[in-house]
């Protein structure tokens, strides 16, 4: 569930005009991908979808329903894991459970089940500083997940990563949303990333940031990063961000 939208919708913090105008509408169960310069405001438009931030004008949605906080049906995932480093994997991805309330048993159980869909298996009681980065943003993943909502809002989470460890982690997350019904939100400096995963990809401009073009793709997945489309549109894509 959950469609997505920003209708109209500026932001200004104090004289700063971060965002201009923008119209975004992401359908429930879509992939969407932003792409666009530093300090354009994309991560300000992540958090007005993840209730942590309101717009100066206009109006933000889900399901046509105003955005006015956080909510476990819109979960957000950072660039930096933000995990607890005093907390193992298990305590830490089981940390939205216990808050609402699950059984000890009932948490083990949905713990090493969301541990195996993000092939972290076996590492409930390693601590952060135990694991790799991608290991980090995995476990990082199955605590957003753990809570089963319809939306997840990704703020450039494999930013820190090395070149090959993105790859395996952008084929995991493609196997955890399709065909989970879940719309993802992906905010990405990546643009074979964003080209790689999304059904829709939205070009932001320099500050202040507006959508300058919506690129659908529709080509089938596992997609080829070497064929003529992929390429046709990562140079469109450059060309709209200047590069
Ligand atoms: N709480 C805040 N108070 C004041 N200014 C802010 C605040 N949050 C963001 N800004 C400003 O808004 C602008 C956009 O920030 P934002 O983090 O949304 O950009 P971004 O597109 O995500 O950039 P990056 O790609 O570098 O992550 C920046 O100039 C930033 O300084
Ligand atoms: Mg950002």
């Amino acid at each position: 569930m959950q469609t997505l939208e920003l209708r109209h919708v500026g932001k200004s913090f104090g004289q700063l005009q971060v965002l201009k105008d923008i119209n975004i509408t992401i359908e429930k169960g879509e992939f969407a991908a932003i792409v666009g310069p530093s300090g354009c405001g994309k991560s300000t438009a992540l958090r007005m979808f993840a209730g942590l931030e309101s717009p100066s004008e206009g109006d933000v949605l889900a399901d046509g329903m105003a955005i006015k906080g956080p909510s476990p049906e819109r979960m957000f995932i950072f660039q930096e894991h933000a995990l607890y480093p005093w907390s193992t994997v298990e305590q830490n991805v089981g940390l939205g459970l216990e808050l609402a309330g699950v059984s000890k048993s009932e948490r083990k159980e949905r713990i090493n089940a969301v541990l195996a869909k993000v092939n972290l298996a076996g590492f409930n009681n390693y601590y952060p500083a135990q694991l790799s980065g991608g290991m980090k943003q995995r476990a990082a993943i199955a605590r957003a997940l753990i809570m089963d909502p319809d939306v997840l809002l990704l703020d450039e989470p494999y930013g820190a990563l090395d070149a090959m460890t993105r790859l395996t982690m952008q084929n995991e997350l493609q196997t955890i949303w399709s065909g989970s019904g879940k719309t993802m939100l992906l905010i990405t400096h990546d643009i074979d990333e964003a080209l790689y995963l999304a059904d829709k990809i939205f070009v932001m401009s320099a500050r202040p940031g507006q959508v300058v073009e919506t690129i659908r793709l529709d080509q089938a997945r596992p997609r080829n990063r070497n064929d003529e489309s992929f390429s046709a549109n990562r140079q469109k894509i450059m060309s709209l961000l200047g590069l």
